[in-house]
């Protein structure tokens, strides 16, 4: 078998001149004629930067010493923005990270090639720190300092980022990362915690503490002490995901909840798929209501449901929204917040939606029929086997929310060929300070 040999990294430093942005944020500059992309620089910058990576194609860089700096370049909010993994993009100017996102967007369509968004629609944009409420922080014990490291991967290694805060995540948790440590140390098990998930609603949250070691009944006093000191949910996770259970709530067997759009409340569990960014989720509900003026007279169905977030929504306009997820789990959770908001005008169901046979005409959907709009907001996969099949439910409209623009660009392309004109796109802004591009489409029966 032939031995693949890592190349070797360059020692020293260069100069560099960033001319452009690669799509995940980097600056990107020539030298000797080979592509250098290079973290922490911005187009117009003259740096110095240091290898950290060699191929034959293209080198990796980090720059060190800014010669000329960027009018758009700013002071990153957190000190480890440089080493963390968790940002790429705090060193930018949060205007030039959103049209930088935009500018990505755009450049799929050019790239697949066959279509065009007829509109571009500005960004929407929110509060860019202290958002996120959903996050897998790695835990990891270093037995040399006797001390336990909590947070993201550092960029371009494996280890853990030494981080005492997070401006990043909800201030609930983002400024208790010293306290999680200590906490993990302090149990029986600390070299057996490998991570902990953390999911917050509007105002309540819970911790999920991953541990391959059974817990003494020590530990678990602690844990809910914890619980209680923060006033936080804790979770426990001792094996797969189908084992994550609660050990301490504050307010008894009830879920976390959030705020959506036209007074509702959407209640759900801490494994559950959540929108990270509550306030964005908002914007993007009401974007969504706006585009696609749901009718009292129509049909909607909602693709990669969740919960129902854009379910119970767009239900609140249209006669009849179906939603559809692929977990069973969620699709009776979408049902139990469909009766809290005392909508009875929605019907869930669970399917694989990547099953290209499901949208055949072989297998029976107990949703098949046709209806006015749909709306698609598939994972970073996208919903190619659905686009190829639109026409099976002849909707007038069609919202797609994408985390993905390639897989939005790929199906944009299927959907025209069955007849739909792309007339807006927009950028949201979902996860700020990461290379993440969340964008919205609406698509129009020509
Ligand atoms: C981006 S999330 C959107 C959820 C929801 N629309 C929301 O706003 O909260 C994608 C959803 O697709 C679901 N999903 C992933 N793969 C799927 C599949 N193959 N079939 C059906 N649903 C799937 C996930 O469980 C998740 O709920």
């Amino acid at each position: 078998m032939a031995r693949r040999f890592r190349k070797k990294i360059p020692q020293g430093s260069v100069t560099v001149t960033i001319d452009r942005l690669s799509h995940d944020g980097r600056g990107i500059g020539k030298l000797d004629g080979k592509t250098l992309f290079v973290d922490n620089a911005l187009p117009g910058e003259s740096v110095v930067a240091r290898y950290v990576n060699s191929r034959n194609q293209f080198d990796e860089l980090v720059a060190e010493t800014h010669n000329s700096r960027s009018a758009e370049r700013v002071e990153p909010a957190c000190v480890k923005a440089n080493i963390c993994g968790g940002c790429s993009l705090q060193h930018m100017h949060p205007d030039l990270q959103i049209r930088h996102k935009q500018q990505v967007l755009l450049d799929q369509f050019t790239h697949f090639g066959s279509v065009q968004p007829e509109t571009v629609a500005p960004p929407l944009v929110a509060d860019h720190l202290g958002y996120r409420t959903k996050a897998r922080l790695g835990v990891k014990y270093v037995r040399k300092y006797d001390h336990v490291l909590v947070g993201f991967r550092e960029k371009h290694s494996n280890f853990l980022t030494a981080i005492e805060s997070c401006p990043i995540l909800v201030p609930a948790i983002g400024e208790q990362i010293e306290a999680l440590k200590v906490l993990v140390r302090g149990l029986s098990t600390y070299e057996a915690v490998p991570q902990i998930e953390i999911a917050f609603g509007d105002s309540r949250g819970a911790i999920i503490i991953r541990h391959m070691e059974p817990l003494t009944a020590a530990d678990e006093a602690l844990l809910k002490q914890f619980g209680s000191e923060h006033t936080l949910a804790v979770y426990l996770q001792p094996k797969g995901p189908d084992t994550v259970h609660c050990l301490y709530s504050p307010w008894g067997e009830v879920d976390l909840t959030f705020a959506s759009v036209e007074g509702l409340t959407m209640h759900f569990r801490p494994t559950d798929f959540t929108q990270v960014n509550l306030p964005m989720n908002r914007m993007m509900l009401a974007q969504t209501l706006d585009w696609l003026k749901p009718e009292a007279n129509e049909k909607v169905l909602d693709l990669f449901c969740g919960l129902g977030n854009f379910t119970l929504a767009l239900a609140r306009h249209a006669a009849n929204v179906t939603g559809v997820e692929g977990s069973q789990d969620m699709a009776e959770q979408g049902y139990r917040n469909a009766s809290a908001n005392g909508l009875d005008n929605v019907q869930f169901y669970a399917a694989n939606l990547h099953d290209a046979e499901l949208f055949a005409g072989t297998k029976p959907l107990p949703w098949d029929q046709t209806y006015d709009c749909v709306v698609l907001d598939p994972p970073r996969t996208g919903a190619e086997e659905i686009c190829r099949t639109m026409k099976r439910f002849a909707p007038a409209r069609i919202l797609y929310v994408s985390c993905n623009p390639a897989t939005l660009a790929r199906d944009a392309g299927i959907l025209a060929t069955q007849g739909y004109r792309l007339k807006k796109v927009g950028v949201m802004d979902m996860f700020p300070h990461t290379t993440h591009v969340e964008s919205m489409a609406l698509f129009e029966k020509s």
